[in-house]
């Protein structure tokens, strides 16, 4: 089974992503884990997770010479806040965490979010190891330093950019996920393969049913690709100042609005930035930025791996809108990524708002999509 390394390089802070199946499983613990400040820190993971890959991971690291204490927090997005962050805290330090203590985060983003945020802060910052356990996570959310809790007022409004001191993406872990977790981390991977181009979309394209059936090694290889392209972007524009890493949020920003708009209910983060990447893919066409051909062989990926394209009917345009405009990430007015190839993104400022809403009102029609 290949197993695939790269680097992220950011000076002092640069750091491994290993990805590979059975990596958590195998006796090269010492060669993988990094020399850590200390030999004690906590695996932080939730219930779910720690029924499935706990003892395995805490044997794992053991082999490495490092002894851990597990906390296990519940489940979900809403645990993604602030209470949850305090008594992980409390844990950290009854479970007699030092400044030279790691915090492993095993888990989706949620779980790597907080436990980053917490290992950024704690005693000012301790070692951070992401062992991320869902496809978003090991292409995304585990990669380029960001994490933070959610404020009533919107997700993801607390937190800090902190580099991990390894990622390791073990593929087993794809197993155990539901189709509907794989579905949505499939949104961000075909969000990739817009921003990069021909290479990964062929790919994708030539190796659907492996990915859908979770071969481990056509899963490494996507994972490897996704981890580059994500990496890239990020040593580029750590901080997300340069408008660089913007890149990254082809889709997001009718994705969040949907979300925000179901209250958070209805879509994953990743089935809404797939209705997000034909928004935008129809807006760039619209706009003559994007030929028909692009148009069609992009939502040609999206219909392929069965990913939901269309806006809901009981979705208010005029609301979303306005949602948009509120975006974290819109410094300017109404912004959004647009490509105008595969493989060539760029932000597109001061969108038309009545071109915009046509677009949303196009994307409502199935027989278009
Ligand atoms: N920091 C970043 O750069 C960044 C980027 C993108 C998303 N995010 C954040 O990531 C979060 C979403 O992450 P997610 O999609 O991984 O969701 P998640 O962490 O909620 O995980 C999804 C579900 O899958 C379960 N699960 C995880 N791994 C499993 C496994 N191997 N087998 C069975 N079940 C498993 C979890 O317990 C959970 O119920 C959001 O909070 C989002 O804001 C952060």
């Amino acid at each position: 089974m290949p197993f695939h390394k790269l680097t992220v390089s950011l000076e002092s802070r640069s750091y491994p992503i290993h990805i590979g199946a059975g990596l958590t499983a195998s006796k090269s613990a010492a060669q993988i884990v990094p020399r850590l400040r200390g030999q004690h820190g906590v695996v932080v993971t939730n219930t779910t997770i720690a029924p499935l890959y706990l003892d395995r991971v805490q044997k794992w690291l053991r082999a490495a010479g490092y002894e851990s204490t597990a906390i296990i927090l519940p489940d979900g997005e809403k645990y993604k806040s602030h209470e949850t962050l305090l008594s992980l805290y409390q844990n950290m330090f009854r479970a007699g965490l030092q400044r030279n203590s790691f915090v492993c985060a095993l888990g989706g983003g949620v779980i790597g979010d907080l436990s980053g945020y917490a290992a950024a802060t704690y005693m000012r910052g301790v070692d951070l190891l992401h062992i991320p356990t869902t496809i978003l996570a090991q292409v995304d959310s585990a990669i380029g330093g960001k994490n933070g809790v959610n404020l009533e007022a919107g997700k993801n409004f607390i937190g800090t950019t902190y580099q991990p001191r390894v990622v390791i993406s073990d593929v087993d872990f794809i197993e155990t996920l539901s189709e509907r977790e794989i579905l949505g981390g499939l949104g961000e991977v075909i969000k990739y393969g817009l921003l990069a181009g021909d290479d990964f979309i062929s790919f994708l394209e030539m190796n659907k049913s492996e990915i859908l059936a979770r071969d481990p090694r056509c899963l490494a290889t996507m994972i490897h690709f996704c981890s580059r392209i994500k990496a890239d972007y990020v040593v580029r524009d750590e901080y997300d100042r340069l408008g660089v890493r913007a890149a990254l949020n082809l889709g997001h920003t009718v994705g969040h609005a949907l979300e925000k708009l179901f209250d958070y209910q209805k879509f994953t983060h990743g089935e809404a930035v797939a209705i997000g990447l034909v928004a935008s893919l129809v807006l760039a066409h619209d706009m003559n930025l994007l030929t028909e051909v692009a148009l069609e062989r992009s939502l040609q990926l999206l219909r392929a791996f069965g990913l939901p394209m269309q806006i809901p009917e009981a979705a208010d345009v005029d609301e979303m809108i306005a949602l948009m405009r509120r975006d974290k990430k819109a410094e300017n007015g109404l912004s959004m990524v647009l490509l105008k190839a595969l493989g060539d993104p760029h932000l597109e400022n001061d969108i038309d708002p009545v071109r915009l809403n046509r677009v949303l009102t196009k994307c409502k029609k199935s027989q278009l999509l």
